[in-house]
Order: structure tokens, then sequence, then C-alpha cells
């Protein structure tokens, strides 16, 4: 009884609104110049890298990277490890932009509000890879040129999220990715201040709140479409989640390796030193459930409402199977850090 009810709504609400991918994007795109004023900063009163780092016009420069090289020796192993991969992951734009504009709706010939929003988001983003590549050339504490090596590496291989050219998989990616890396900058921050860090603690905390921005842009693109094709996005987000959402550098490697090698050291670096873990993975799909009020949704197909009951009940078994994983605890030496 209640599903054919159910079935009655979908279909009434098909016949209002449009129930394809296109139609829905083109739908929404009215309201992208709203979105990008709720969720991007001007770009005459946004920060700037410079704002963060040491003037080099300035007679104290040469003082002040002294500091900024004193205090990143006092950095954990890992933890410097995982900053220098986090930057390589943002100086790998080119790849999530060019994506991006893949994506069916996102029109860059047209110049429509989506791809507006695309090179908006990426002229925001690509102030991070700057900032914290400069921080880092000041350091004193990374061999660059094998980080450079890494980035172009990076940028050459790619990467396979599992999306496709479809915008809901890649909003949902993009919701769950923001939040990531949300999560990731935010503990290098706590972790830099730690040690007295300020300068480190700011730069990352800047960025995290970028990133905190950006992923509730993503997040309310995915509520917008939930309210026209919820079917669809429920199972889009299923099938993502399914999939298993992976780290944008997941091909990361460093010189004379093959593609991937070295992003399992990576991610255990960050397991370690609790800047990014397993916990955080399930944490954030738990938020996009509360966010987007999964357990909620009606006018569900039978499909949708089976993968409903899957995403409800992952967080649960994803727990169970994190408790059983054992993190490696042999620090990996990373050919980018000199030191
Ligand atoms: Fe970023
Ligand atoms: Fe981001």
């Amino acid at each position: 009884m209640e599903i054919s009810s159910r079935h009655q709504i979908n279909q009434k609400k098909q016949m209002i609104i449009p129930n394809t991918r296109l139609e829905v994007m083109k739908a929404l795109e009215p309201s992208m110049d709203n979105l990008m004023e709720k969720y991007l900063r001007s770009i005459e009163e946004n920060w700037q890298p410079s704002d963060l780092l040491p003037d080099s016009k300035d007679e104290n420069f040469f003082e002040e990277v002294r500091e900024i090289q004193g205090l990143a020796r006092e950095m954990n192993y890992d933890l410097w490890a995982v900053l220098i991969g986090d930057t390589i992951t943002e100086e790998a734009l080119p790849t999530y932009e060019s994506w991006l504009m893949d994506v069916e709706g996102i029109d860059q010939y047209s110049r429509n509000g989506w791809s507006k929003w695309v090179r908006a988001w990426t002229a925001e983003e690509n102030r991070h890879g700057d900032l914290l590549n400069k921080y880092l050339y000041l350091s004193g504490r990374v061999d660059m040129r094998q980080m450079e090596i890494s980035t172009q590496y990076l940028l050459a291989d790619g990467f396979d999220i599992g999306t496709g050219r479809d915008p809901y998989r890649n909003f949902v990616y993009t919701s769950f990715q923001e939040l990531a890396t949300n999560i990731s900058h935010r503990r290098v921050a706590s972790g830099a201040k730690k040690t007295g860090n300020a300068r480190l603690a700011k730069i990352c905390g800047v960025i995290a709140a970028d990133e905190a921005r950006h992923a509730s842009a993503y997040s309310h693109f995915i509520k917008m479409i939930f309210e026209m094709d919820a079917s669809e996005i429920m199972l889009a987000f299923d099938d993502m989640m399914k999939k298993k959402i992976v780290m944008p550098a997941h091909l990361l490697r460093e010189s004379g390796q093959p593609q991937g090698e070295l992003f399992a050291h990576f991610s255990d670096a960050a397991q370690r030193t609790n800047v990014y873990t397993t916990f955080d993975y399930i944490e954030i799909l738990e938020s996009l459930l509360k966010e987007w009020s999964i357990d909620k949704v009606n006018g569900l197909t039978d499909n949708a409402e089976k993968a409903r009951d899957y995403l409800m009940a992952l967080p649960g078994r994803l727990r169970r199977i994190a408790e059983r994983i054992k993190i490696p605890e042999k620090q990996y030496s990373f050919k980018w850090i000199g030191v």
C-alpha cells in the first residue's frame, strides 16, 4: 500500500519536474549566480597566498625565513610528509578543473552558470597549492625537485574517481572530498599549532575554511537535486559509496615508481598522525546522510529505496571493518623530505 502511493507521488513528481540529468542541470543553472555569491568570496576581499608569507621586498624577509625553517624542523616526520602530499594533491588542480568542465551540463563553451562556478571555484582552489608550495619552498625541509616530480606525475597520470561525466556522481564526490580536505588541512593546522608553528597553523586553517565553504556549496547542489530527482540522486550516492570514494591523489608516486605506488604510504602516514583516518571517512558519510536527510526522503522508486537502506546501514558496516584494520607502524622514507 505504502509502496504504491510512493510510486504515485513519484510519477506525479516526474510529470512536473525534469527527470534527466541535463534537464535538472539546466533547471538549476539560473541559481548559480546566487550560489556563487553565497559560497565563494569576492576576489578583491579574498585572502591571497602573499598575505600569509614573508614579503621578499621586506628587510626582515631572511629573518622570517629562518624562523619558518627552524619551526619546520620541529614538525613530526609523518605530519610533514602528509603536508607535502596534501600540497601535491592541491597542485593537481588542472586535473580537477578539466574533469568538472567535462561533466554533463557544465558547458564551458556557452559559459553557462555551471562553468562559471567551476572557473570561480578553481580560482579559489588555486590559492591552496600556490600558498603551500611557496611555504614548503621556504621551509628548507623539502627536496623540491622530488616534490615537483611527484606533482608532474600526478598531473600526467590524472585520476579515476568512478563518476564518469555524471553531474550527480560528481557532486556526491566533491561534497565528500571537500569535507575530507577540510579535515586533513584542519588536523595539520592543529599539529602545527602544537609545535608552536603559528604561521603554518594559520596557512592550513585558512585553506581548511575554504574547503568547508566549498563542501557546503556542493552539498547544497545535492540537496537541490534531491528536490527534483530524488531516486536518481539516491542511486548515484549509493553507487559512489559502493565504489568507495577514492582520494584525488590515488595515483600518487615518486620518482622511479610505477603509478599509484606511493599512495598507500601517504595514506598510512595520514592515519598514523590522525590527519585523515578510516573513521573520518565513516564520519563524513554519516554527516552527508544527515545533511541530505536520507532517512526522510520520500517518493523513491523500489531500487532507490534499496539504495537508501544500503546507505543507512553502511556506516555501521564500515565501522565493524575499520575496527579490524591495522595501520603499519613503520615510517616510510619519502624522497620529498631531504632531512
Ligand atoms: Fe583545496
Ligand atoms: Fe577543495
